[in-house]
């Protein structure tokens, strides 16, 4: 086949809800802050009982029911996730136990923080038009607020947890039209959780460090970069673009980079006011909520795009339907 297509998609977010003035108890912070500076209006939080997987597992049932298949028909799954259930086995290998598929088919996670979907999106869709795969589920789940010292209001105000999958199937339509994946090893100062386990105790930080207007300049011009090049592969220009889907980081970076496409704002999915920031889960998510409100139309072009620590980035580009 020379094309996977999205057939499903699925989200989930746990039942918890933290508001900015729920923060602004604990923390010296206010909703007006917050809602001018990122757009976030609340966050939703696993329970404590809650892993990464469980939230990908109800995200990856809703996309299967979505797409009219049964968790046997899956052949790979690939999870985008930066916080993991545990450091090994991978949360995807989890996820297939969870989801009963027993097929011997391959399961793996992808690390590449707030850009993992891309990322995962782009080697689902390499594998299975090299003809490795028929039915990927490709997801991406997090667990971000673990990460959060929820006394930092420059960081913890910021992110949430959530998971969003979809379902990508072989196809002679398109489908994936193409992906565009770069990093930047050097800029992994700006943004990290540096901590590792080492001699059965925790080394260095275990909780997101940011530099945050250093991260806001890079991921304006880089988001915008991504599709632009993105769009010039494909013989296109940001005029043909239907729908934006950027990483849902902050409203502040997604208006930044549509009008630099000079995409207009209806034309921009936007989740972020509801969800905050979910790191690799917030573009299924928000593709989940656009197919869900009816908003993408079959043949319509996609623009996803996503930056996150490492640095790493790219965009891809979907022909809905
Ligand atoms: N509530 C109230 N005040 C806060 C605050 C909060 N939650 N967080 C920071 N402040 C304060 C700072 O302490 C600072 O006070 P000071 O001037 O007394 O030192 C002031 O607000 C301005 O801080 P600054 O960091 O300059 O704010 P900013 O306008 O750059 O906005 C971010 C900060 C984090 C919202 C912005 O830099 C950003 O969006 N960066 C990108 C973050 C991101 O998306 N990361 C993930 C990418 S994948």
């Amino acid at each position: 086949m020379k094309y996977s297509r999205i057939i499903g998609t699925g989200g989930y977010l746990p039942e918890k809800v933290v508001t900015n003035d729920d923060l602004s108890k604990t923390l010296d912070t206010n909703d007006e802050w917050i809602r001018t500076r990122t757009g976030i209006r609340q966050r939703h939080v696993a329970s404590p009982e809650q892993d990464t997987s469980d939230l990908a597992l109800i995200a990856s049932q809703r996309a299967l029911a979505s797409a009219g298949l049964a968790a046997d028909d899956i052949d790979l799954i690939v999870v985008a996730t930066t916080t993991p259930d545990m450091v090994f086995p991978s949360t995807a290998c989890v996820l297939q136990d969870k989801l009963g598929i027993n097929n011997g088919s391959a399961a793996f996670d992808v690390q590449a923080v707030c850009s993992g979907f891309i990322f995962a999106l782009a080697t689902a869709d390499r594998m299975i038009v090299s003809g490795m795969a028929k039915n990927a589920l490709v997801v991406g789940a997090e667990t971000m607020t673990r990460t959060l010292d929820w006394t930092d209001r420059g960081t913890c105000v910021l992110f949430g947890d959530g998971a969003g999958a979809l379902v990508l199937q072989a196809s002679e339509t398109p489908g994936v039209l193409s992906s565009h994946l770069h990093s930047e090893g050097r800029q992994r100062h700006i943004l990290n959780v540096p901590g590792q386990i080492r001699d059965g105790k925790i080394y260095r930080s275990p909780f997101v460090y940011m530099d945050g207007g250093a991260v806001f300049r890079f991921a304006v011009r880089v988001l915008a970069e991504s599709t632009e090049e993105a769009l010039a592969h494909n013989g296109l220009q940001s005029a043909d673009i239907d729908w934006l889907v950027p990483h849902q980081a902050n409203s502040r970076i997604m208006d930044a980079t549509a009008k630099k496409l000079s995409v207009p704002p209806e034309k921009v999915i936007s989740t972020v006011a509801g969800q905050a920031n979910t790191s690799a889960a917030s573009i299924p998510l928000a593709l989940d909520y656009g197919a869900r409100q009816g908003c993408f139309k079959p043949g319509q072009l996609l623009a996803l795009t996503a930056v996150g620590s490492g640095f790493a980035w790219g965009a891809s580009l979907v022909r809905w339907g």
